[in-house]
């Protein structure tokens, strides 16, 4: 039955695992999913997620089916997380919300959304979204597969392929087709480690109001970013207080460290709270038919964080720990690049931010850094920093000059 069915290629990030598992050098590093890694290497769960997770166990929970929207103190505790307690639609209910499968779990109810919009309105208009150039390798997959047509806004300035061409941003958004979706990265944009300040978010905000553009904003990063979750959240936060009805899909896989439980939130901002009921049931029967409802294990792990000030405390140490460490490793890189004898201007590296460093290697580059030395990063030169330690950062460094003088 499956006698013509051709092989599909490797995911471009998490393909890279088995790539590096079958390389048999012994001074391999991997810097390809952004995954957290400690010093040693090693995978690491956050103490205050460890102690939250023993409550949960400890509680003898039952394992009944989640709600079709999943755990509704869990996403009332997501929600204020990311709009913050005190948020007008939040405290006005009028924010439609569902527990979702992470990150991209979340994106891909809320492209489904999109893609049926126009029919559940009426309307004639085409399902659009237009993402960063570059953004994470899968977004546009997660939107084709809905049935949205993909358009890109330039993101990355063309000359030095490190930094933000605002006004190129700026000008496609405004110059975007009526009624299409946009897509922006809450807080340390993937693949780049480049933001807008937040002069630019907030003059990007004032702008798009002249539009009816819908915008989305993907969080994956809050805590994880600057080690703040509340100065990770300004830019979604004042898009919200502008008054644009955002959609929203928040991710507890980097922050929480919770990556293969599968935990998030999507939301949408509406204009009353018989809004907000008419889309949360659109949103069960979109997710009905496509999973029927979200894993609880989590959920509950989270919400054991977020509902206990004591416990929320820590992860918030726990959480800039992390930030903190990849900081050092950012100084560290650069240094390397320095003392292994290269002279280019490698400054990008401590001035981006969140897990990602996108050095400006090409896909040449990276390819042959892969056969030369074992440094695997994805082809687009991004790497993750989360995977430099104090033992491999100084033959990474090595390694990125070896191929880029
Ligand atoms: C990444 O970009 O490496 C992460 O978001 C993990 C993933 O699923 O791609």
């Amino acid at each position: 039955a499956w006698a013509g069915v051709p092989a599909a290629p490797a995911d471009p990030i998490v393909g890279l695992n088995q790539t590096f598992a079958d390389d048999p050098s012994t001074t391999k590093v991997l810097l390809g999913v952004g995954a957290y890694r400690d010093d040693a290497g090693k995978p690491y769960v956050l103490p205050s997620i460890r102690e939250a997770e023993s409550r949960v166990v400890n509680g003898n929970p039952n394992h009944e089916y989640a709600a079709i929207t999943g755990d509704a103190e869990f996403v009332k505790l997501s929600l204020e997380f990311a709009y913050g307690p005190d948020s007008a639609p939040l405290q006005e209910g009028r924010v439609a919300a569902a527990q979702v499968l992470s990150g991209t779990g979340g994106l891909r109810v809320c492209a489904q959304l999109i893609e049926r919009l126009p029919r559940l309105t009426g309307s004639s208009q085409k399902p659009v979204c237009y993402m960063p150039e570059p953004t994470w390798g899968n977004h546009a997959k997660v939107f084709q597969d809905a049935g949205v047509e993909v358009r890109r806004y330039r993101y990355l300035d063309s000359n030095t392929k490190t930094t933000l061409d605002y006004e190129g941003m700026k000008e496609d958004l405004l110059g975007a087709e009526a009624g299409s979706t946009i897509l922006l990265h809450a807080c340390a944009h993937n693949p780049t480690g480049v933001d807008p300040s937040p002069d630019q978010w907030r003059d990007l905000s004032a702008a798009l109001k002249k539009t009816d553009l819908q915008l989305f904003f993907d969080c994956a990063y809050q805590g994880f970013a600057s080690g703040d979750a509340e100065a990770d959240a300004v830019a979604l936060r004042s898009f919200v207080e502008d008054g644009h009805q955002i959609l929203l899909c928040q991710s507890y896989a980097k922050n929480f460290g919770l990556y293969g439980e599968r935990v998030g939130a999507l939301s949408a901002v509406c204009s009353s709270t018989e809004e907000k009921a008419a889309l949360e049931s659109q949103l069960k029967a979109i997710i009905r038919p496509m999973y029927s409802s979200p894993p609880i294990h989590g959920a509950r792990i989270v919400k054991e964080v977020l509902g206990d000030a004591t416990l929320r405390a820590q992860w918030t140490g726990e959480c800039k720990e992390m930030a903190n460490r990849i900081q050092e490793m950012r100084s560290l890189l650069r240094e390397g690049l320095a003392e292994a004898g290269s002279t280019k201007d490698w400054s990008h590296i401590t001035d981006q931010i969140g897990m990602f460093a996108y050095t400006g290697l090409s896909k040449e580059q990276v390819q042959k850094m892969r056969d030369e030395s074992a440094v695997y990063c994805t082809l687009d030169g991004r790497i993750s920093v989360a995977g430099l330690n104090r033992d491999n950062v100084a033959y990474v460094a090595a390694a990125i000059h070896a191929v880029s003088k």
